[in-house]
């Protein structure tokens, strides 16, 4: 987005401020599915904890995509926001039966992960067909934290246990009907998806009522200038081919997924924050924001680079910074970074700012969540608005002892 936009945006709205491009989030979109357009039949289904604004959700259905859910009032955005339950896939992680039982009463697809949920779900409803996610035992991702396919992950059944799944699918008489896996999140080799493919594959071989294989999310983005990506074009021309092999010998058209969070809406975001105070001393130049980690924990928690540039003097000479938050604790978005001489008042641009940003936001040392805009075609709408003292206090009950 251009930096007039944003700022124009930022003195409309104030800061901090989420603001997201409508049209990059339609492109990446357009991307993708052409990748993969070789393949019979192909779902997106949004991974929504990237990304869960209702109007965003929305934005989604227009373009034609599903819904991935990890929580039971994931589910509930996405139905809200017009997606059928049909097209929304929930995908939780060692949640109760009672919240599995939730989602298979509001008819979305079920996926389940460990095996004495899978034999009480099927013991209860063998009439509901259930998709099983299989640990792919494969180390890949960004970093530790967002790598979750290795065999001691919590994710998955390990493929030496699908002669169980098989078991618990006879004995309850229920219908695995796919098998899913997800091995981590900003994976950029092409090699290390289609080895992950493979374990699943050998897995669909052994299921014969299937309907569909879901490959998860995890393509990595740029993060910035001349940053590497995953080629999802390469990748999609590769798998196309070997998916369509797989399900000529399968005997049957099976549907391909996949669940990109961060390709769909990491680059759309620009996060705005305006810099209350330049602190100079004999080692480093702080530039102190209006935010913290409360608003984007992603280079606290991950250590995950967000390009910073000074969009009210992006001319000026650059020096270098510690670009800081007002957090009680240390909260560094970026250090030693070399950005556009910056003065106090100056808004400071992040990118990368659409996915896991705002979700990840927090009311830390009860300051208040941000707003979010998102823009199409020009114009701007407020999609979001900034909390207020009320929802700091909403809920909380006031006890004199
Ligand atoms: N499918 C499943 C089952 C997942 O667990 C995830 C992400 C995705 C799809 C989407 O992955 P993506 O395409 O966005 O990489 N908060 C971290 C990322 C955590 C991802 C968790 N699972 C971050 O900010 O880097």
């Amino acid at each position: 987005m251009e930096n007039t936009t944003l700022i124009s945006l930022a003195e409309k709205y104030g800061c901090p401020l989420y603001v997201y491009d409508a049209e990059k989030i339609i492109s990446q979109y357009e991307r993708l599915k052409n990748a993969f357009s070789g393949v019979k039949s192909l779902k997106i289904n949004f991974a929504t904890k990237a990304l869960s604004n209702i109007s965003i959700l929305k934005l989604m259905k227009s373009l034609g995509t599903n819904l991935d859910c990890v929580s039971i009032q994931e589910v509930q955005l996405g139905l809200k926001a017009g997606f059928a339950p049909k097209e929304i896939s929930y995908t939780p992680s060692g949640v109760s039966f009672e919240e599995l039982e939730k989602a298979a009463n509001l008819g979305v697809k079920i996926n389940i992960d460990n095996l004495p949920m899978l034999e009480a779900f099927g013991t209860k409803f063998p009439e509901i067909p259930v998709c099983v996610r299989i640990n792919p035992n494969i180390t890949a991702g960004g970093n530790q934290k967002i790598s979750i396919g290795h065999k001691k992950a919590k994710f998955g059944i390990p493929t030496n246990q699908i002669s169980l799944v098989k078991d618990i699918e006879k004995n309850t008489g229920m219908r695995i009907n796919g098998v899913h896996m997800h091995t981590g999140s900003d994976i950029l080799e092409v090699a290390v998806f289609l080895e992950a493919a493979e374990v699943l594959f050998s897995a669909a071989k052994q299921f014969k009522n299937l309907d569909f294989i879901d490959f998860g999310g995890g393509f990595k983005v740029a993060y910035k200038k001349n940053d590497s990506a995953t080629n999802v074009e390469e990748f999609g021309s590769i798998i196309t081919k070997r998916f369509n092999n797989f399900c000529k010998d399968y005997g049957k058209d099976l549907s391909i997924i996949f669940e990109p969070g961060k390709f769909l809406v990491s680059e759309s975001g620009n996060f705005l924050a305006k810099v209350n105070v330049i602190k100079e001393t004999e080692f480093v130049t702080f530039a102190g924001i209006d935010a913290g980690f409360n608003h984007l924990i992603r280079p606290m928690y991950y250590g995950a680079y967000h390009h910073i540039t000074n969009i009210s003097n992006p001319n000026a000479k650059e020096k270098k910074y510690n670009v800081v938050g007002y957090i009680c604790e240390t909260d560094t978005f970026g250090e030693d970074r070399m950005i556009n001489d910056i003065k106090a008042g100056d808004i400071l641009s992040f990118q990368n700012a659409g996915a896991y940003a705002f979700t990840m936001a927090s009311n830390y040392n009860s300051r208040f969540r941000p707003a979010e805009v998102m823009v199409y075609k020009g114009k701007d709408y407020l999609i979001r608005e900034r909390e207020t003292m009320e929802d700091i206090l909403n809920k909380q009950i006031e006890v004199d002892l």
